[in-house]
């Protein structure tokens, strides 16, 4: 309780503003925090309480300000599982970010595409998910204040979020997919057999994060609205190998859609 108290105090005395809406931004997705207007920008390093970055070139900042007329706190990097920090720091974030006072919380990330409907360079509306991991960031004493012992998930993707996000898609004339997005820790990818299982217990997309950011962020209160980038189909889909370079590359080619989409959305949901 103690290290997050003073982790809000910190970021508090450096805002003049309350920041309504949060932003996590995934893989290639961080490009979005340089749109924000008169931004306080913060490096991870220098919030007491915040993990540590173990991983180089993996920094970090968050970035609080205006983002079309709204007033958002951005992270530019997240904490990965995958990277041997524990759910607690991956999901610290959050729980500083609902001190702070945000009600609503926009997740994106990077994922590889499941169902055979999707494809490279596709946005997914995120409708549900699939914690495929046995993994869980409220394991532990529950700390009342936090929230409940049993958290209900049955929307953990806000229904009305979603509504919105389809409204401004459409106003945008972007073809928006929508599917279940599966947790895995990684940081290897799939073999073409988890594959097919993934898509046989309902998964349409899986990636690497969101999923313990939206538990705690469900667990605080807080109404969450996920989107994927589709960065490139999983294994066994097409006949080729996996790489982060077709992630990042994929990405780079759908950033102004993928921007003028968010900034949209934040100034329809803020
Ligand atoms: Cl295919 N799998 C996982 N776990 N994460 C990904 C991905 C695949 N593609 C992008 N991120």
């Amino acid at each position: 309780m103690h290290k997050l108290q003073e982790a809000t105090k910190y970021l508090q005395q450096q805002l003049d503003k309350k920041p309504q809406i949060g932003l996590i931004l995934g893989s290639g997705l961080g490009m979005l925090a340089d749109e924000i207007k008169n931004p306080t920008k913060i490096i991870y390093q220098d919030i007491p309480g915040f993990p540590l970055s173990t991983v180089e070139g993996h920094a970090g900042q968050l970035v609080i300000g205006e983002l079309e007329g709204v007033q958002v706190i951005a992270m530019q990097g997240r904490f990965h599982y995958y990277e041997g920090y524990g759910l607690d720091a991956v999901t610290f974030p959050v729980r500083v970010m609902k001190e702070i006072g945000i009600e609503k919380l926009l997740v994106t990330n990077a994922a590889g595409g499941v169902n055979q409907n999707l494809e490279p360079g596709d946005l997914m509306l995120i409708t549900d998910h699939i914690n495929n991991t046995g993994q869980n960031p409220l394991i532990g004493e529950n700390v009342k204040e936090h929230g409940v012992r049993f958290p209900d998930m049955s929307s953990a993707y806000d229904k009305k979020l979603q509504t919105t996000a389809r409204q401004v898609a459409k106003q945008l004339n972007l073809n928006l997919k929508e599917g279940v997005y599966v947790w895995n820790t990684g940081p290897s990818y799939e073999t073409p057999a988890e594959i097919k299982m993934l898509a046989t217990i309902g998964g349409d997309a899986v990636g690497m994060s969101t999923v313990p950011e939206v538990t705690v962020a469900r667990h605080a209160g807080i109404r969450c609205l996920g989107i994927s980038c589709i960065s490139n189909m999983a294994a066994g889909i097409l006949d080729q190998p996996l790489t982060h370079e077709e992630v990042m590359e994929t990405t780079e080619k759908v950033r102004d859609s993928f921007l003028q989409f968010v900034k949209q959305l934040v100034q329809e949901i803020g």
